[in-house]
């Protein structure tokens, strides 16, 4: 267990960002929550001292000779007093801020934090996203971050209640004795302790131990998702992979009771031992008020304080002990969200202005992936404006790997890509991207309208005719003419009326939205893998026209679309071994030209 101190120390730091953010989110909101808390927690001692001084003007009155029949207005006023605090803890307390602020505090808080984990998520690097380590941190932040974080701020609220309560308490019952807080406080204080070491075991659940609860999640993912319901229930694995969620859920079961039961006891000894010393401190005063020295005003006073002290202290604790479990939950997340950026863009990075496709130019690139292996080596060679080049090799060549140092979705280990003679390093990224279409083989099925998955390729653009003319190229036409609301046509199963296409469907639909980008230079890995071929021979003819004078880069394993190319690089074990035109590839009789007749021959 690490040191009380530092624990303490980094439940501090929590406290301070947590509200920073929440100020940040909807700083009125949250100054009248912690308001509303105050409240609660004043008005009961205010109530009490009201009380008292009713019930000492009523023995007063009633130890004056004759009775009196009126009601002195003293009474009357400090009962009505009392009748109107306990009015306002109903109304700031249990009203205001348990059933309102709170409830509206915490869907602001839940959206807020929302939206900044969406934001810097869909803006990490892919080194990061490539990584176990942030992935493992992902997972950890996004069972929890949007219930463990308002937690937290409710905690907060409490505990900041049970202070205002203790603290305001020990200043009433000064003028009785100051030992009477002092004594309560001490007899509550093991729990706090008792509940710092306890907050670490609930965290191994879910946090300490996240390979298991990963495996535990991605298991019932398998289990409920279509896509492997579909190949499950072939395999006939569903029990195998039952068994194994059961076997998880029963590891972090064990795990999580067993700092439990040795914390029962705490639950049973901490209440038992202040009871006793409460009922002790009230023995020890009780002869004051046989002797006339304490009023029965003041001997009420003093036991309705106590109570709410001892409340006050042990509730304090227990809450205290929950804001330390739900801290360590906030660790993570703002270890996320202070991910560094991995591409870093150069202050005054250059922009390249022209419409013409900049020339691209690979000098010497060597590239390995964090904890990996080089998996490109010395790679030179050059796209002119305009160049069709494919690029070519088995699985595992490098030819993805290539495509993502041309996208800077990582940096280069060594040597440089050069833009138009710039190195990349040295150009504005949103800049570059501009010039950029892209078709990846795992591309995005929208689960929107037709229209919407077209123009998602150039969202600035919306012209209707370029995103008809788009689907009509990419082949997509043939199958959304079908449709009786046309482009209009919710797609996907998420939805309702949402109309599910096939495989090759869908990738031509992805087509169409680089189609309808039309961006200078347009690079597809694998772009037709699952489209037929009489489609796949219309689309490249299309591709022909809308990408006249514009560069395209090409992944493939079909040689009957890699032909055409006007260069083809071929990639073995991340170097180039071979480039040319299909024909010279072909004469020079290497390893494309085995490839190439390896696939011709299953044609004939
Ligand atoms: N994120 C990653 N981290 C570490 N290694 C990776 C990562 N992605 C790919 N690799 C490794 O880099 C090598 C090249 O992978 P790449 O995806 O570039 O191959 P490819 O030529 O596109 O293959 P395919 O034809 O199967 O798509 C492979 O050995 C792969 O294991
Ligand atoms: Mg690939």
């Amino acid at each position: 267990m690490r040191k009380a101190k530092e624990k303490l120390s980094e439940l501090a730091k929590n406290i301070v960002r947590v509200l920073k953010l929440a100020y940040e989110i909807d700083g009125k909101l949250v100054t009248l929550y912690y308001i509303t808390a105050a409240f609660g927690a004043i008005t009961p001692i205010l109530a009490a001292y009201l009380f008292k001084i009713s019930i000492d003007k009523i023995v007063e009155s009633t130890s004056i000779a004759g009775a009196q029949i009126s009601v002195p207005l003293v009474i009357v006023f400090a009962l009505a007093g009392y009748f109107f605090i306990h009015l306002v803890e109903t109304v700031s307390y249990w009203g205001l801020n348990v059933a309102y602020y709170d409830y509206l505090l915490r869907n602001k808080f839940q959206a807020g934090l929302n939206y900044r984990y969406s934001k810097k998520l869909s803006s990490l690097d892919l080194g990061h996203l490539e990584s176990p380590e942030v992935q493992n941190l992902i997972t950890k932040v996004e069972q929890t971050f949007t219930w463990q974080i308002p937690d937290f701020v409710r905690m907060w609220n409490y505990i900041f209640r049970d202070l205002i309560g203790i603290i305001s308490v020990s200043i009433a019952l000064s003028p009785y004795s100051i030992w009477i807080p002092i004594i309560v406080l001490l007899v509550s204080s093991p729990r706090i302790y008792l509940k710092l070491k306890h907050g670490n075991f609930v965290w191994s659940m879910y946090g300490g131990s996240a390979p298991e609860a990963k495996k535990l999640w991605y298991t019932g993912d398998l289990l409920t998702s279509t896509s492997s319901i579909i190949e499950t229930r072939i395999f006939q694995s569903q029990e195998a992979l039952l068994d194994r969620l059961l076997g998880l859920q029963d590891y972090l079961y064990k795990i999580n009771k067993k700092p439990l039961d040795s914390y029962r006891w705490v639950l049973i000894i901490a209440p038992l031992m202040e009871s006793i010393v409460v009922f002790a401190l009230v023995y020890w005063i009780l002869p004051n008020a046989l002797t006339g020295a304490l009023t029965i005003g003041s001997i009420t006073f003093i036991i309705t304080t106590l109570e709410q002290l001892r409340g006050h202290t042990s509730w304090g604790a227990a809450h205290f002990g929950e804001l330390y479990e739900h801290s360590l939950f906030v660790n993570p997340y703002f270890e996320l969200m202070a991910l560094p950026k991995l591409i870093k863009e150069k202050t005054g990075a250059k922009i390249l202005n022209e419409s013409k496709p900049p020339k691209i130019e690979f000098k010497k690139v060597s590239f390995s992936y964090p904890n990996g292996r080089e998996v490109l080596k010395d790679i030179s060679f050059t796209i002119d404006s305009g160049e069709r080049v494919a690029l070519v090799g088995v699985n595992g060549a490098g030819k993805t790997t290539l495509i993502k140092l041309l996208c800077r979705f990582y940096d280069v280990s060594d040597g440089e890509i050069l833009i138009n003679g710039i190195n990349l390093k040295n150009i504005k990224l949103s800049n570059w991207y501009s010039y950029l279409g892209t078709l990846f083989q795992d591309f995005v099925k929208y689960n929107f309208t037709v229209r919407d998955n077209i123009m998602l390729g150039a969202p600035h653009i919306r012209d209707e005719k370029r995103m008809q003319e788009a689907a009509v190229q990419s082949g997509a036409y043939d199958f959304i003419k079908n449709f009786e609301k046309g482009y209009d046509q919710m797609l996907g199963r998420r939805f309702e009326d949402g109309e599910e296409l096939s495989g090759g469907q869908w990738q031509k639909l992805a087509i169409a939205r680089t189609f309808y980008e039309k961006a200078p230079i347009l690079i597809m890995d694998e772009p037709t893998s699952a489209i037929d071929a009489e489609s796949e021979y219309e689309i490249f003819q299309n591709l022909e026209k809308v990408y006249k004078n514009k560069t395209l880069i090409l992944v493939s394993h079909r040689f009957s679309t890699v032909r055409n190319a006007n260069k083809i690089v071929v990639i073995d074990d991340g170097r180039i071994t071979e480039m040319g035109t299909h024909q010279e590839l072909l004469e020079c009789n290497g390893k494309y030209a085995v490839m190439f007749n390896t696939q011709a021959k299953g044609y004939q």
